[in-house]
């Protein structure tokens, strides 16, 4: 899991790259590196450590290339170190390479080149791809200006796995080569200029015009032009995108850390998500969906496959499907659900939710379910992501880009997303009586986050309490149960404290063995008709001398808690996306009270393009 940048044009080269690098560490941040193109030959500049580590290597500000790759890398194949940063280059140092990807076959592919005399340096699996270049480069006879592009288009032929590659050469000082293959990677396209990525948004203060590449295709850059092939090296015509985000909205706007920000930008992700799709008195539309009610009334099931915090939006969309449309609905764990033979054919329906849209298990689980006969249908966030290359349909939920690694307005887009969804597949099959009253509750939704943000406005003090506890529990029924997992997974991976969630009812069957005096319970309550039986739950675990906060907005003695939050009054159908927000909030301040990076947890990185 890593970020990849790369420049060409007529600017010095590594300020740019840095900065892309920058914006894009949250794809990984143990080590970083460029190399660009010097009048006497291919520079190489990389360490382990953070890309501002970079900046500090001596000779760098002298570096001239106005052609340049860089890489920030999240260790898979081989410790974080100088050896096995990117760039990666062939035994002759004439072809520099950046990979973010696995190379799968890269054992095979490493005895065969030193088999071949080639030397290894680094315990990467990307370092045979520069020499395979260079084994294929030797090979070629004919000298002419496609040399270089037929050596890549060997050596590409050659792995397995997944990759986006950016190649330089002495040999060509004028180009730059890249292609890709299940991970991201733009094209940003200025008169005289490219800029290249493994996301938008580090990028888009350059550019707003982009390619978006497809599998196997591989793209010759020069300043002014762009040269796209197909995998057997045939000529194809590219069209440019023009994406509509606004460069500022890739930034922190004041805010100290990207987390804090777009937990604020909630009310507007869930207005821009809402967007057109849904009004008052008028059927829902999507334009991207031709669902009729024969084929819904058609489906035995639907399955909702995704990771970590989408999965949990996953189960907010099983409740709102299966009450208002009838139809049995399963959630699943995307790396379980590949492995566990689900029954799937063309009465299924399959819905795989991904903020980014690379995460490899839940692709390859699409696969699998496309493979079976199923329809899929993606819900992601990022525009042209793998996911929506190979989902039948894809829909968008309109967060804007999340830099944060911990999910926070990706995760209540989704949500509503998914709510609207569910309201759309009603009207089609006529199976819910209070489709307007839900779409009120929907729409009122940006307002109510509002609201809810200011109804926390003092959590911080409740983090300072607790912020040096080593357990904290979340406990929740029906709906808010779903929340709990989603507290508990928040406050896990930006305050590293173990947390667990339990369903309210579940605890006197183990769990309230781990309660005693001073834990902290967290529990949530939006439902009528569960709000006595979580009350009782939690009187339990006070007796055995826990400290309580609740999330609620339900009628319920606050005098019983030690803190409670008011939330706005809503339908349980749409309550995560406000009862979520104060544990967002209260993981946030537990991590920065505990002093940690909250944008950059350890050991986690945003987009898990590996299985
Ligand atoms: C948690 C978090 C992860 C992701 C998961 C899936 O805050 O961000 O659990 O939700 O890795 O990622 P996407 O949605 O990109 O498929």
């Amino acid at each position: 899991m890593c970020g990849i940048v790369g420049y060409i044009g007529n600017k010095k080269a590594t300020p740019i790259l840095i900065n892309g690098l920058l914006r894009l560490e949250y794809r990984g941040y143990d080590s970083a590196g460029i190399s660009t193109i010097e009048n006497d030959g291919l520079s190489i500049m990389k360490d382990k450590g953070r890309v501002k580590n970079l900046n500090e290597i001596p000779g760098i500000d002298d570096l001239e290339g106005t052609i340049g790759i860089a890489h920030t890398r999240w260790a898979t194949h081989g410790k974080p170190s100088k050896e096995n940063s990117h760039p990666h280059q062939d035994n002759s140092k004439s072809f520099s390479v950046v990979h973010n990807g696995i190379i799968e076959n890269y054992n095979e592919l490493r005895k065969f080149l030193t088999d071949n005399d080639y030397t290894f340096y680094s315990q990467t699996d990307t370092e045979v791809i520069p020499n395979l270049i260079h084994y294929y480069y030797s090979k070629d006879n004919n000298d002419d200006d496609k040399r270089i592009l037929r050596a890549v288009k060997c050596a590409v032929n050659d792995l397995k796995g997944s990759f986006a590659i950016e190649v330089i050469s002495k040999y060509d000082k004028d180009h730059m080569i890249v292609v890709r293959k299940d991970s991201p990677l733009v094209i940003g396209a200025n008169e005289d200029e490219h800029y290249i990525s493994s996301d938008i948004p580090a990028i888009l203060s350059f550019t707003r015009d982009f390619y978006l590449l497809n599998d196997y295709e591989f793209v010759v850059l020069s300043r002014d032009s762009a040269e796209f092939y197909d995998k057997e090296l045939n000529k194809i015509n590219k069209d440019k995108k023009t994406i509509e985000w606004n460069a500022s909205a890739a930034e922190k706007d004041g805010y100290e850390d990207y987390m804090l920000k777009e937990i604020h930008e909630q009310p507007t992700a869930i207005r821009e998500t809402i967007g057109s799709r849904l009004s008052e008195n008028t059927k829902i539309e999507f334009d991207e969906l031709n669902f009729t009610k024969e084929y819904l009334s058609s489906l035995n099931k639907i399955f909702i496959v995704a990771c970590g915090t989408a999965m949990h939006a996953g189960l907010a969309g099983k409740n709102a499907i299966e009450k208002i449309c009838k139809i049995p609905t399963e959630v699943d764990i995307a790396s379980e659900f590949r492995y566990r033979d689900p029954i799937i054919d063309n009465k299924t329906l399959c819905i795989f939710i991904s903020q980014s849209g690379e995460t490899a298990d839940t692709i390859a689980a699409l696969k699998l379910c496309k493979a079976n006969g199923a329809k899929t249908l993606a819900v992601t966030n990022v525009i042209g992501s793998s996911i929506t290359r190979e989902a039948d349909y894809s829909i968008y939920t309109h967060a804007g880009p999340e830099i944060a690694v911990a999910s926070t307005k990706a995760y209540t887009s989704q949500v509503v997303l998914l709510n609207i969804l569910a309201l759309y597949f009603a009207e089609i099959l006529g199976t819910c009586d209070k489709v307007n009253d839900y779409k009120k509750d929907i729409l009122e939704l940006p307002k109510k986050i509002e609201e809810t943000l200011d109804s926390c406005k003092n959590i911080n003090a409740f983090a300072k309490e607790i912020y040096q506890e080593h357990d904290i529990f979340y406990l929740g029924r029906g709906i808010d149960e779903t929340v709990a997992k989603e507290g508990s997974l928040k406050l896990k991976e930006i305050s590293y404290i173990h947390s667990e969630s339990y369903a309210a009812g579940e605890l006197k069957h183990g769990p309230i063995a781990l309660i005693e005096n001073g834990i902290t319970v967290i529990s949530i309550m939006t439902d009528s008709k569960l709000v006595e039986k979580t009350v009782s739950n939690i009187q339990e675990v006070i007796t055995r001398g826990a400290k309580t906060l609740v999330v609620t907005n339900q009628n319920v003695d606050q005098k019983m808690f030690d803190k409670t939050i008011v939330i706005p009054e809503t339908n349980p159908f749409v309550s995560p996306i406000l009862s979520v927000i104060p544990l967002q909030l209260l993981s946030y301040y537990i991590a920065k009270e505990k002093g940690l990076d909250v944008d950059k947890p350890r050991n986690l990185a945003k987009s898990v393009t590996v299985e």
